[in-house]
């Protein structure tokens, strides 16, 4: 039997990761691990059983038995949490920060490991997150570390929450990126950082198609 083919995406929140995993996907046929998404629905889990965010025997027992699931649907991935779909729930900015409040746990990293290495089926795998290159996927046969300003980042989030009809207020937003960036590059257990053989990307300057180019032609040099 072969080895499924990994691509490990990781970097800071909103260097653009989500869309160039999910074209990656598409182009090569792979699956899709957006390892951020199984994070968010357990801060939403903690949050919906009222427990705090520090409380780390509880937070670790709800990501033992968290039950999340996704399914592809006409207008993308859905995330659910038990059967409820909570898609649009786990994308606020408040739910992205408690995300990473539960993220530093390692007994919650721990229980969470295995979830996301079983993603990794035939023929392949893009995974999406902060350590897949680091600790979920060391052995990842392709490994990119996608970065941006967070100036530029902040931006980005703008522009989304302006075409989606919703108030957003710069400074607030570059706010609450530096802190999350804080929090996810400081922690002493799996903190956000590039792999020692991760190809980096700095996207602050390039578009979306520039981005994409270079890591297809990357991931083709390491097909052959
Ligand atoms: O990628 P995202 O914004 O959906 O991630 C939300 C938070 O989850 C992020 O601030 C830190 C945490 N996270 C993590 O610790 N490890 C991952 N592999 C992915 C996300």
């Amino acid at each position: 039997m072969g080895k499924a083919f990994v691509i490990a995406v990781d970097g800071p929140g909103g260097a653009g990761k989500g869309e160039l995993t999910k074209r990656l996907a598409k182009e090569l046929g792979y699956d899709l691990l957006d390892s951020g998404a199984i994070y968010r629905v357990l801060a939403y889990a903690v949050r919906k059983a009222g427990l705090a965010m520090f409380d780390e025997d509880s937070i670790v027992q709800e990501a033992q038995v968290l039950s999340l699931s996704f399914e592809i649907q006409d207008d993308g991935v859905h995330v659910f949490l038990g059967d409820e779909d909570v898609s649009k729930a786990i994308r606020t900015e408040e739910c992205g920060l408690n995300a990473s409040k539960v993220a530093p746990h390692p007994l919650v990293r721990q229980a969470l490991l295995q979830r996301q290495r079983d993603f990794a089926k035939e023929p392949g795998l893009v995974a999406d997150g902060r350590d897949m290159g680091t600790i979920v996927f060391p052995d990842a046969q392709v490994k990119i570390f996608l970065d941006a300003s967070p100036e530029v980042r902040a931006k980005r989030r703008v522009l989304q929450l302006e075409q989606a009809g919703k108030e957003a207020d710069f400074d607030l937003i570059l706010q609450e990126i530096t802190e999350r960036d804080e929090r996810d590059r400081n922690r002493p257990v799996a903190p956000l950082k590039p792999a020692e053989d991760a190809l980096i990307l700095d996207s602050t300057n390039m578009s979306i198609e520039e981005v994409f180019n270079t890591a297809m032609d990357y991931i083709k040099s390491k097909q052959q």
